[in-house]
């Protein structure tokens, strides 16, 4: 079941999936207890198969209400069945309830075909991210 949890509930999957076993706390993003933040996990048997994390932040060449999509991951054993691309589904139909403008974040290049496969676009050219390589911005316009 996909549902609105707490930045603690996503943090097991962030800090598995994302930042190599660190400590829970260490993989809290800046942002994260905001009130204009929400977090989203698809619950399995009482533990999170699949998070992401959504922060009120335009992307800065362009302008509008626009959420940043961050610590997208969905656990190793669970990929490839569409959990990530229904979370998605499920943030994007909230999104246009909210009248958001569109929805970006910056793309490992493992998860390009994952974006376009939901409707993202590139926004960007390719660039490192320091200790996890390259990524790309990509965005998806929330139409209403
Ligand atoms: C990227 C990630 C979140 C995708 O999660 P997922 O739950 O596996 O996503 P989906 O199952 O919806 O889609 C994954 C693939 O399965 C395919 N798929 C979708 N629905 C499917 C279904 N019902 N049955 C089989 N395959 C399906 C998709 O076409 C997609 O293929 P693609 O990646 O070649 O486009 C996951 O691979 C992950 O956590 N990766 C590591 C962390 C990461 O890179 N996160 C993104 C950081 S920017």
């Amino acid at each position: 079941m996909i549902t609105f949890v707490g930045t603690d509930a996503v943090l097991p999957l962030r800090s598995r999936v994302l930042r190599d076993g660190k400590p829970f706390q260490e993989c809290v993003f800046p942002g994260d207890e905001l009130e204009t933040t929400f977090h989203l996990a698809d619950i399995q048997n009482n533990e999170a198969v699949c998070v992401a994390t959504f922060h009120l932040h335009a992307h800065p060449a362009f302008k509008g209400d626009a959420y940043q999509l961050r610590g997208m991951a969905t656990a190793p054993e669970s990929r490839g069945n569409g959990i990530g691309n229904q979370l998605l589904n499920f943030a994007i139909v909230y999104l246009r309830g909210l009248k958001t403008d569109y929805v970006w974040c910056n793309a490992r290049k493992a998860a390009y075909s994952f974006y376009l496969g939901v409707g993202f676009e590139f926004i960007s050219e390719e660039f490192e991210i320091a200790g996890i390589g390259p990524h790309r911005a990509m965005y998806l316009k929330i139409r209403h």
